[in-house]
């Protein structure tokens, strides 16, 4: 409890003023003696009473602080912590200063940021329907010949993309010129020009993609978000609307209609998206207005302008019985940080009661729905409470629901819903998360999924992803995309009996199914396993990481994903013992590119280094 008094030792000279500029020095390394003594949930939250005691002197005094922490830490470039800590200070500043110690909401950010207390229970929030679940059923197939639609996510354009240029440098991202020695004609290893693993793609891959799909000829797509670079360290407001202008620009020239959704980098700051109860200053209504202006020329629907609120929109396909419902995952995303409020809003912006407005309009006139959004609700970047609230929308609405589409996670996975998560089996299997895989090819190939839908149910009967092989030298000579595999034959093959018939629909209960079959067959879990990744750098998994990971397909409602809360960054601490590698690979995608959260979890993984080293 060393570190107690010596807060409770420094805690009056927040209230002197003129002492900041001298207590700069003590401060900082106060607080990054919290960092290395932050071993469990209790001192943790002395780590973040630290953070807010510093938070209560001024925005300013706690930026120069956590900026001298993130120098000695070593945890990123210094140029990357002091233009993370400038872009995110502010938001972090405000919820910190509202912040109770040992609150809920407390407790939520240490198990979701640093991973030190068990994630809280759920709290109880039932949301409350116009009319009572009917004994329907999921409609049958209609036999009629399926349409073609494309899914694309994460596409991430670096307008700053260089060829030439390096691709090795200590940065979040390369193939930009940083220095001199990453010039083109100076750097020692080159980027190409369609792309690079260690980068995020050039405008070139995205046409070339747009191109690929026009060809195909679907009926239309969908997009689930995240255009803006991972230059989360320099990302302004006129970068975004230039991003937003070049990849939706590129949708409008090559695709026609597309139905698209908000991701947690599609504004500056990014991930930060308040509700209406935090002050209006920090709301970025300049995106949700830029989205819904390309989102309404790439639909040419009145009603996709309800965007400008939130960034959620319902439309009626046209001709069709298809309701499209994009709706804002953000609000429920863990680094967003102004969803750490006092207490917690149990529906922000009261987007769940729309959502029940809109799914009990589809029921009542009798037609299917998509959701589409960026973040699955069942990932472990969700916040629990609130995939819970989703899920009982969900369960509610279930034969309404022909799937769920989202992205984010840049990797091909899904996620399973139930109407009994204590018994999960393919009779109680009720809706169906596919998760696309990212354009931007930091995780694996670049890629898009091409669903064969029934006309009239709209289920899904089959899909086939499609990559272009950046590992393959001949990439960098034009990408040539393929498919790699479909859905039905890769997965229906392995059933008891086979699924192979084209007129049959891949139910949540076949995706049940599926998870059965990895159970029963390893060879199915490492075919999952390795596409992925589309098949580049697959992490080991064995054990109970293949258990874990099934269980993760079958946690629509989070909180039966079997993630513990033991991120990444932090294992050492609660096993000294063990040599880990030192970035939990449910974490990797994302977790680098993630701003001040990604720099928080590194600044106290570093402190728990200097821990063990004795420094
Ligand atoms: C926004 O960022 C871009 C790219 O980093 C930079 O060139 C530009 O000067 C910035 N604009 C403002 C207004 O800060
Ligand atoms: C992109 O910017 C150009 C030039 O300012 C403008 O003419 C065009 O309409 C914009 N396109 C989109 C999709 O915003
Ligand atoms: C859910 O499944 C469990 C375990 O099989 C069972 O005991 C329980 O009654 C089920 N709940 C409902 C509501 O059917
Ligand atoms: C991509 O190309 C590399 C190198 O040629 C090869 O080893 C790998 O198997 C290919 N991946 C796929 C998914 O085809
Ligand atoms: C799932 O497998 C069971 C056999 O274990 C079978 O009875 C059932 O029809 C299958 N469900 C689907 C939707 O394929």
């Amino acid at each position: 409890m060393k570190q107690t008094v010596l807060l409770a030792a420094l805690a009056p000279l927040a209230a002197l003023p003129g002492v900041q500029a001298e207590s700069a020095e003590s401060w900082i390394s106060a607080i990054w003696d919290d960092f290395k003594e932050a071993v469990d949930c209790g001192t943790c939250q002395v780590l973040l009473g630290g953070l807010k005691l510093v938070a209560d002197v001024g925005e300013g005094f706690m930026e120069d602080v956590l900026t001298g922490i993130c120098d000695i830490s070593g945890a990123e470039d210094r140029d990357v912590c002091a233009g993370v800590i400038a872009i995110e200070g502010p938001a972090l500043h405000y919820s910190l200063k509202n912040m109770k110690v040992a609150s809920h909401t407390a407790k939520t950010l240490c198990s979701a940021l640093i991973g030190l207390c068990d994630f809280p229970d759920v709290r109880p929030y039932h949301l409350s329907f116009p009319s009572p679940k009917p004994a329907t059923t999921r409609p049958p197939p209609s036999s009629k010949p399926p349409i073609k639609v494309v899914h694309f996510s994460d596409t991430h354009v670096d307008l700053s993309y260089e060829t030439g240029s390096n691709y090795d440098c200590s940065k979040p991202i390369c193939c930009r010129v940083y220095t001199e020695d990453d010039a083109p004609g100076t750097a020692d290893k080159p980027c190409g020009p369609w792309g690079n693993l260690k980068c995020d793609p050039p405008h070139r891959l995205q046409e070339s993609m747009m191109t690929a799909i026009t060809d195909l000829h679907p009926a239309f797509s969908i997009y689930t978000g995240d255009v803006v670079a991972h230059d989360v360290w320099l990302v302004n407001q006129s970068e975004v609307l230039q991003d937003f202008n070049a990849t939706y620009g590129a949708m409008e020239n090559h695709l026609g209609l597309v139905y698209a959704a908000l991701g947690n980098h599609d504004a500056a700051p990014l991930n930060l998206f308040p509700s209406h109860n935090i002050p209006d200053e920090y709301n970025p209504q300049w995106a949700y207005e830029a989205l819904a202006a390309n989102w309404m020329t790439l639909t040419g629907m009145e009603s996709v302008q309800k965007a400008t609120e939130y960034g959620s929109y319902s439309a009626i396909h046209p001709n069709s019985k298809l309701r499209i419902i994009s709706y804002n995952s953000i609000f429920y995303y863990k680094y967003n940080f102004f969803s750490y409020e006092e207490p917690m809003e149990s529906d922000p912006n009261g987007q769940f009661t729309w959502l029940i407005e809109e799914m009990q309009a589809a029921e009542d006139a009798g037609q299917r729905v998509w959701l589409i959004s960026h973040i699955p609700s069942g990932n472990v970047d969700h916040l629990r409470d609130h995939s819970h609230y989703f899920d009982q929308i969900v369960q509610r609405y279930e034969t309404t629901i022909a799937g769920l589409f989202y992205g984010h996670t840049h990797t091909d996975e899904f996620q399973i819903a139930y109407s009994n998560y204590s018994h999960r089996n393919w009779d109680t299997a009720t809706a169906m998360g596919y998760v696309a895989p990212s354009m931007t090819p930091t995780s694996g190939p670049p890629s898009f999924r091409v669903y064969d839908i029934d006309p009239e149910t709209f289920g899904v009967m089959d899909f086939t992803q499609y990559i272009a092989n950046i590992s393959d030298p001949s990439f960098q000579r034009g990408p040539e995309w393929v498919p790699y595999y479909s859905a039905k034959k890769a997965y229906g093959s392995k059933l008891s009996p086979p699924v192979q018939d084209a007129g049959v629909e891949l139910t949540p209960g076949f995706w049940h199914n599926v998870t059965v079959a990895m159970e029963k067959d390893s060879s199915v879990f490492e075919d999952f396993w390795a596409r992925r990744t589309r098949g580049y750098s697959v992490p080991a998994c064995t054990g109970d990481c293949v258990t874990n990971e099934i269980c993760a397909l079958r946690g629509a409602d989070a909180q039966y994903s079997c993630v513990q809360a033991t991120p990444g960054f932090s294992f050492s601490k609660r096993n000294e013992a063990s040599n880990a590698p030192l970035l939990s690979k449910r974490f990797q995608p994302e977790c680098n590119h993630a701003g001040m959260a990604s720099l928080l979890a590194k600044i106290a993984h570093q402190a728990s280094l200097a821990k063990r080293n004795g420094e």
